[in-house]
């Protein structure tokens, strides 16, 4: 068991949710934070609690321009922390302000349970082909690593729990300090509806061809990116773990399919206008990889970290993983 929450970067929602003008609460496990957007556009986090007497700002601050007004003395806060109030002056008063990072829509905070700076940075991502995302947030007893470890690391598991065949990796697993990424091809069993679009494209068999890579950095954040080519789609997933506390966490389940290329599609749908098959093939793409999803949380839920797992001899990436993990929590 975990007595803290590691250090990473934690999503605190959509890019989009955080309109100018509006302040919204955040909790990452036993830090409350705001996070709003100036006049100028700019993202920020801050401690909720204003430091004069500990209003929570989610209660009724504004924004006026760039500065959060706190709603008991109107107090004022530059997006830095500073205190703007002549009033205040040769008063030690600072707001808590938290590292923050917009990627591809998607929007971090820094977390460190000893309040230290970031260590990482997340990756670079290109979204503009993205199409808009759709989330899913379970609440699970586990520490951080665990639900992220099966993507990083477990091939073990796509062929019993997915059913998927022939999984090979493309390139050997590479771990550095702060991520890890995958590269694998499968045959992914098909859900009933995507053994329908299957037979139109001939794949009688209801097994497509997927090319699955895996980037996670950090304990907060996967991205598994899944290509078919034989129906010209790539599919994003995001697994976002948000500590809540030491053993508990949200896991947000981010999913976005890329706009369709015409050139890549199936002979078979090119005549069709892309507005007419985007949809059943993203709506398609939501449900194959929920059913995935599906499958791990009949796993998750009642799951339970072993201090000691007996891996198997193949298994060393799983080892590799959790010592990487651990370096997360000093
Ligand atoms: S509590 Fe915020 S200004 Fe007094
Ligand atoms: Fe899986």
């Amino acid at each position: 068991m975990r007595s803290t929450p590691p250090r990473s970067w934690i999503f605190v929602g959509l890019a989009e949710t955080f309109a100018p003008g509006e302040v919204h609460s955040v909790e990452i496990a036993d830090s409350s934070r705001v996070v709003y957007r100036t006049a100028s556009g700019q993202l920020v986090v801050t401690d909720a609690h204003c430091p004069h007497v500990g209003t929570h700002l989610g209660q009724g601050a504004t924004l006026e321009g760039d500065r959060i007004r706190c709603p008991l003395h109107g107090l004022r806060f530059e997006p830095n922390g500073e205190c703007v109030e002549a009033r205040a002056k040769g008063v030690c008063m600072r707001l808590g302000v938290h590292p923050v990072r917009e990627l591809a829509g998607m929007v971090f905070s820094w977390y460190a349970p000893d309040g230290s700076g970031p260590s990482f940075e997340l990756p670079q991502l290109d979204d503009e082909a993205f199409l808009p995302y759709r989330i899913r947030t379970e609440r699970l007893a586990l520490a951080m690593e665990e639900p992220l470890e099966v993507h990083a690391v477990d091939i073990g598991h796509n062929t019993t729990l997915h059913a998927e065949r022939d999984v090979e990796p493309v390139d050997p697993l590479t771990i550095d300090a702060s991520s890890i990424h995958a590269s694998l091809v499968m045959r992914h069993p098909a859900t009933p509806a995507g053994r329908r679009l299957l037979r139109l494209i001939g794949v009688p068999d209801g097994h497509v061809r997927t090319h699955v890579e895996v980037r996670t950095v950090g304990l907060g954040y996967q991205h598994i990116r899944s290509t078919v080519d034989s129906m010209g789609i790539v599919v994003n997933q995001f697994m976002l773990a948000v500590p809540r506390a030491a053993n508990e966490l949200d896991l947000h389940v981010v999913y976005s399919m890329q706009k369709l290329e015409r050139p890549r599609l199936p002979a078979i749908f090119r005549p069709f206008p892309l507005a007419l098959i985007e949809p059943p093939i993203e709506r398609s793409g939501h449900a194959e990889l929920m059913a995935a999803t599906d499958e791990h949380m009949q796993m998750w839920t009642r799951k339970r970290q072993l201090a000691a797992p007996a891996w198997l001899p193949e298994e060393s990436g799983l080892r590799d993983y959790r010592a990487w993990a651990d370096a997360f929590y000093s």
